[in-house]
């Protein structure tokens, strides 16, 4: 007879990875993709991305995914059980004697660190939801009233228009919220299960059409034909932020993730999946755009990209107007996934720290979230004189935080996992007699974490500091 359901753990093997990989493919691949390969010349950067997916990514996910199993609980009360702070529990600790006092306290703020960008992330994550929220619905009006849609003056009104945008962004939380208040087989499984498969068929219907524009090939040539002159000394750091970004690795949500896996489940299976589809619909989402982003002109205009050139497809192509209703559906399913796997990250740690339950858990991070949202949201109308170099606000929000901080908080967090976790625990993970080789896949994995996926990360930057000067 099957057992009491646990409310913590996902119902079915396909839930997880349904929610995996939405909450890993959201506006990172679709929004954020196209417009840093068009910033790092296309093809080179590429490769490069590719190639530090399966060098880092996959380990330092596979790494988050084990410490969530190991301790079934999120980063920050992972990391306190793992100092014996908090819960004064030790049991998944390497050794047993003391560590220094800063290293105990650092181990357990690394945790604070990881959802603050959490947070941030996801606020400006809500401001683009807006966004998409606010084409779909003035598209859809246009179904019926054709003359609506003014496809060059729509980004201008809203971004002009900060109310307007901090309204949207307080939809989508709500949204957000609504789902991931309910248990998790009700609300972030059920939800995703119902989104991705809509997502996957709509991107596979728009690449056949937008490959069908005269600029496919100039695009495919762009972003498969490696110009390695185009990459510059920051561009390896860009490179593995987005990396992180895109495969959510950094925010500890995979962490969390890890905590509601089965038993069963076999971690290094889990994390190349992940990390493979996740890179394969990245792809073809680049193939889908690249064409479009083209078609519409300059592809250098950073994160207003894709809202400047798809709009204007939709007066020019036959039923445009159905194209752009799909087109930013897919958008917002796709960032609906992963809103909900960031909220999810949020909502877990304060539920397992605070042991709150998980519907004021998810009352309290759309609160905070919100007024969080509210500076990026006002930063191109109210807040549009505070620059930061070259960038606005929210441009500046995403690159400091994707290109700086968050590969630091996946460095610290993967290394605390391959030098401080026990090794007995992990070996269990990993070592399956049935499974010829897991052995040395073990060896292989630990070893590119200590020696090589962390002194590059460490690398990609000292080279953006020396890019900086
Ligand atoms: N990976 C998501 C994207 O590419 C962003 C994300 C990060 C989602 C962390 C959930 C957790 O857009």
């Amino acid at each position: 007879m099957p057992g009491p359901k646990n409310a913590n753990i996902f119902g079915t093997k396909l839930g997880f990875y349904l929610a995996a990989i939405g909450s890993a493919f959201g506006l990172g691949n679709l929004w954020r993709f196209p417009y840093v390969v068009a910033e790092n010349g296309g093809g080179a950067f590429v490769l490069l991305y590719l190639f530090l997916v399966f060098l880092i990514g996959m380990p330092f996910l596979i790494a988050e995914l084990t410490l969530g199993k190991i301790s079934r609980n999120s980063l920050s009360p992972a990391l306190s059980k793992l100092v014996g702070e908090r819960y004064q529990v030790r049991e998944i600790r390497e050794r047993r004697e003391e560590l220094p006092g800063w290293l105990k306290w650092a181990v357990c703020h690394l945790g604070t660190l990881a959802q603050g960008i959490t947070l941030v992330v996801l606020a400006y994550y809500a401001v683009i939801s807006g966004w998409v929220l606010h084409f779909l619905m003035q598209l859809l009006v246009s179904l019926f009233d054709p003359g609506r849609f003014d496809p060059n003056n729509t980004l201008q009104v809203l971004l002009q228009n900060g109310w307007l945008q901090v309204l949207l962004t307080s939809v989508h939380l709500v949204t957000v919220a609504v789902i991931v208040a309910k248990d998790l087989e009700l609300g972030l499984e059920k939800w995703v299960g119902y989104c991705m498969p809509l997502f996957v068929v709509l991107l596979l219907v728009l690449a056949a059409q937008s490959l069908r524009l005269e600029t496919a090939n100039e695009a495919l040539r762009f972003l498969f034909y490696p110009n390695f002159s185009k990459l510059s000394l920051a561009s390896l750091g860009e490179a593995l932020g987005h990396v992180f970004f895109t495969l959510s690795v950094g925010f500890g949500c995979m962490v969390t993730f890890g905590s509601y896996l089965r038993e069963k489940a076999y971690l290094p299976v889990v994390g190349f999946r992940v990390s493979m589809l996740d890179s394969a619909i990245s792809i073809w989402a680049g193939v889908m755009i690249f064409p479009l982003v083209m078609y519409g002109g300059s592809i250098f205009s950073g994160p207003e990209l894709l809202f400047q050139t798809v709009p204007r497809l939709v007066k020019e192509l036959p039923n445009g107007t159905w194209f752009g209703v799909g087109f930013f559906l897919c958008l917002y399913l796709a960032s609906l996934g992963a809103s909900i796997g960031l909220f999810e990250t949020v909502v877990a740690n304060w539920r397992e720290v605070r042991r709150v339950p998980r519907s004021r858990g998810a009352l309290w991070a759309a609160i905070f979230c919100f007024v969080i949202a509210v500076v990026p949201a006002l930063s191109s109308s109210v807040l549009s004189s505070v620059r930061v170099g070259s960038r606005g606000l929210l441009g500046f929000c995403d690159a400091a935080l994707i290109n700086w901080l968050l590969p630091i908080s996946a460095l610290l967090i993967t290394q605390v996992v391959a030098w401080l976790l026990r090794k007995e625990l992990i070996v269990a993970e990993f070592v399956d007699p049935d499974r010829p080789g897991s052995e040395k896949l073990f060896r292989h994995w630990i070893f590119i974490l200590k020696y090589v996926a962390g002194p590059i990360t460490v690398l990609a930057l000292v080279l953006q500091v020396i890019s900086l000067f």
